[in-house]
């Protein structure tokens, strides 16, 4: 969306101007899946799609939100923040509000136009890019002195704690910190990270958008949480010395994965060569070896599909229609799961035809018509002064 029709949307709706215009993209994870909060690897890149936001300070104690898509406002008072139950977006913004004021950083109110580009509830985050977005808009605007790991942290924790989703750290990082032309591999344990060139000339990322929304989504995702709480308690009991299930190696896997239960095994079984898969997708791609990673990634979507238990009829069959296809090395379920997106790792001149087939195949088969975004590996979120 165009920054000066964003503004004079601002100005018809405040009667003023913004101060400062922030973009936090969404993100793909090209693979490593429900690894982050058991202290795993990932490998996401930020997408060119935002989450928009401008914004200036207002003299009172109030947040006043417009959001452009919706056509809806809001506001609340930042001492005394409850949940919205009729405006759900808005939760991002209170509980961002809610951790800021909580950790004791002095903020005033703002007013706040928002226009989310990235596809929402189809696991491209666009809600780790609202949180960090309206998180770096307080920091301008206040002159925070905040690092950038608690711009992260925070974010995060105003999911977990008021929104009420158990996610890991991914999302927030990768919207926050993405390199453009790269993908960020990251250590969820220590938050190391680094920046792996993406030379996969001649091949792109496209996205399918399966279409069918996330359902149940937050507990079906904190219920997976849980069972690998349950799963770590019973390996400790083997392992003491182990943390997270990112301590399990393949060798302990194999040697007493038998004891758990046939559910919790599944789910540890996922994670330990999940972890695997990443590390090996990291050398691949620093080596160009796309075949290589396409198969890692075939693999990983088989895993959520049969171990993890997170995939739909609709993605499998995204997914399938791309191990037919020539010229697709690779093709996964991207995100938390239960509906959302494929991404595929496809040749350039075969995108159309890919293209073709799943509307052909996909329309006809489940009656959805899908959607498609090819992404380029773009930036961070960034500020600008107006
Ligand atoms: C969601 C969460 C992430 C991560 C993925 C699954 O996107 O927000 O923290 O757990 O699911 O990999």
């Amino acid at each position: 969306m165009k920054k000066e029709y964003l503004i004079k949307q601002y100005k018809n709706t405040y009667q003023k101007s913004p101060t400062h215009i922030i973009r936090a993209p969404g993100r793909i994870n090209l693979i490593g899946e429900h690894t982050d909060y058991n202290e795993g690897f990932v490998f996401p890149i930020a997408i060119d799609r935002y989450t928009n936001m401008l914004v200036s300070v207002n003299n009172d104690k109030k947040v006043q939100l417009f959001d452009l898509k919706y056509k809806e406002s809001d506001e609340f008072d930042i001492d005394f923040i409850e949940h919205s139950k009729h405006l759900k977006w808005s939760n991002y913004q209170r509980g961002i509000t809610k951790v800021l004021k909580d950790s004791g950083y002095k903020i005033r109110g703002m007013d706040v136009l928002i226009f989310v580009e990235v596809p929402e509830s189809v696991g491209l985050s666009s809600s780790a890019s609202v949180e960090i977005a309206t998180l770096l808009a307080f920091k301008e605007l206040y002159e925070l002195n905040i690092h950038y790991m608690d711009i992260i942290k925070l974010s995060k924790k105003a999911e977990n704690e008021f929104v009420g989703v158990e996610c890991g750290i991914m999302d927030q990082f990768a919207s926050l910190l993405s390199k453009e032309g790269h993908a960020l591999f990251l250590d969820c344990r220590n938050l190391n990270y680094q920046y792996i060139p993406l030379s996969i000339q001649g091949y792109s990322f496209l996205i399918c958008n399966s279409m069918v929304k996330r359902k149940l989504t937050e507990s079906s995702y904190n219920k997976r949480r849980k069972e690998c709480k349950y799963a770590l308690r019973a390996f400790q009991k083997i392992l003491p010395k182990i943390k997270s299930l990112r301590d399990i190696s393949i060798d302990d896997f194999e040697r007493y994965g038998s004891l758990l239960s046939e559910r919790l095994k599944k789910r540890v079984k996922h994670v330990v060569y999940e972890n695997e898969r990443v590390i090996q997708s990291y050398r691949d791609l620093l080596q160009d070896n796309i075949e290589s990673f396409g198969k890692l990634m075939y693999h990983s979507h088989q895993s959520l599909k049969e171990l993890y238990e997170v995939s739909t009829e609709e993605l499998d069959l995204l997914v399938q229609i791309g191990m037919n296809e020539p010229g697709v090395p690779g093709a996964r379920l991207t995100g938390a799961g239960f509906g959302g997106c494929v991404i595929y790792l496809v040749k350039d001149s075969c995108v159309e035809q890919l293209k073709e087939k799943i509307f052909d195949v996909y329309q006809k088969r489940t009656g959805f018509t899908p959607q498609f975004y090819k992404v380029f590996p773009s930036s961070g979120a960034i500020v600008e002064k107006i």
